[in-house]
């Protein structure tokens, strides 16, 4: 078995999102028949190569930085007759000059734009054209941490890190958007995520007693665990269709 902290296969998407949600989300993105779809920090891209699937005028574009992710998607656009309408580009979003696109997808990645997301709300709105759509899945605080839980989330994490989901969607609307939906992860959906994120490597670390990189692989995961037991129900995502506002 390959390197267990580097395995997804038990992920469909990389963030916590259900079927039946994405397919309300692919209804929706692709019922406004983008021509053009930019999908900031893609990893392999699931839901654009769902959007493209439902709208088949559609040609698409993936930004990330991680090779074996991009790999992925185009494995996956290969098996779906998809490979002559999408591109996976291994390169920084940050600044990026691809777009203006009918749809920007931006999921669990804003920090592809900026760290500020303020920022990368700005950045979006410069992406999408007129009338088209963006969407923002984002981070935001259920309820404020407090400093205990803080300290066992991720490095440097502060009560800063986040807004609540009204402060979240109040900055999409200063950035020149209206928000067309509101949704936010259930802890189904996270529960299926987290679980399904560190369970390859649970497996293997059951079966591979004695092997070299047994205590590092470990220790990540443990990590890993403490920190979602901390933040779950803590840390909320929000999936926001955005309409931009026309200038
Ligand atoms: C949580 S994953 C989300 C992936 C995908 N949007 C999804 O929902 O399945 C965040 C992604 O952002 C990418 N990323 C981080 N910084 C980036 C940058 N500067 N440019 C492009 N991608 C970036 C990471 O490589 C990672 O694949």
């Amino acid at each position: 078995m390959t390197p267990p902290h580097r395995s997804r296969t038990r992920l469909t998407f990389h963030g916590p999102l259900s079927e039946a949600r994405a397919d309300r989300l692919v209804r929706r993105l692709a019922g406004n028949a983008p021509a053009t779809v930019l999908d900031i920090g893609c990893g392999w891209g699931e839901l654009m190569l769902r959007v493209l699937a439902a709208a088949p005028q559609a040609t698409g574009t993936g930004i990330d930085l991680d090779g074996e992710d991009l790999a992925r998607g185009r494995r996956a656009a290969e098996a779906r007759g998809l490979a002559d309408r999408v591109r996976f580009l291994e390169e920084s979003a940050t600044g990026t000059a691809h777009g203006p696109a009918a749809l920007v997808l931006c999921v669990g990645a804003s920090q592809a734009l900026s760290g500020e997301l303020p920022a990368a709300l700005a950045e979006l709105r410069r992406l999408v054209s007129d009338h088209g759509r963006v969407l923002l899945g984002e981070g935001f605080w259920q309820r404020t941490p407090t400093p205990a839980e803080l300290s066992r989330m991720w490095p440097d994490a502060a009560a800063t890190d986040h807004p609540d989901l009204a402060g979240l969607v109040d900055l999409a609307v200063d950035a020149g958007f209206r928000p067309e939906w509101t949704e936010t992860a259930s802890l189904d959906e996270w529960e299926e995520f987290e679980s399904a994120y560190l369970a390859d490597t649970e497996v293997w670390l059951a079966g591979h007693p004695g092997h070299p990189l047994v205590e590092e692989t470990r220790q990540r995961a443990d990590r890993h665990r403490a920190a979602w037991h901390t933040y779950r129900g803590v840390l909320g995502l929000a999936y926001l269709t955005l309409v931009p506002v026309a200038r």
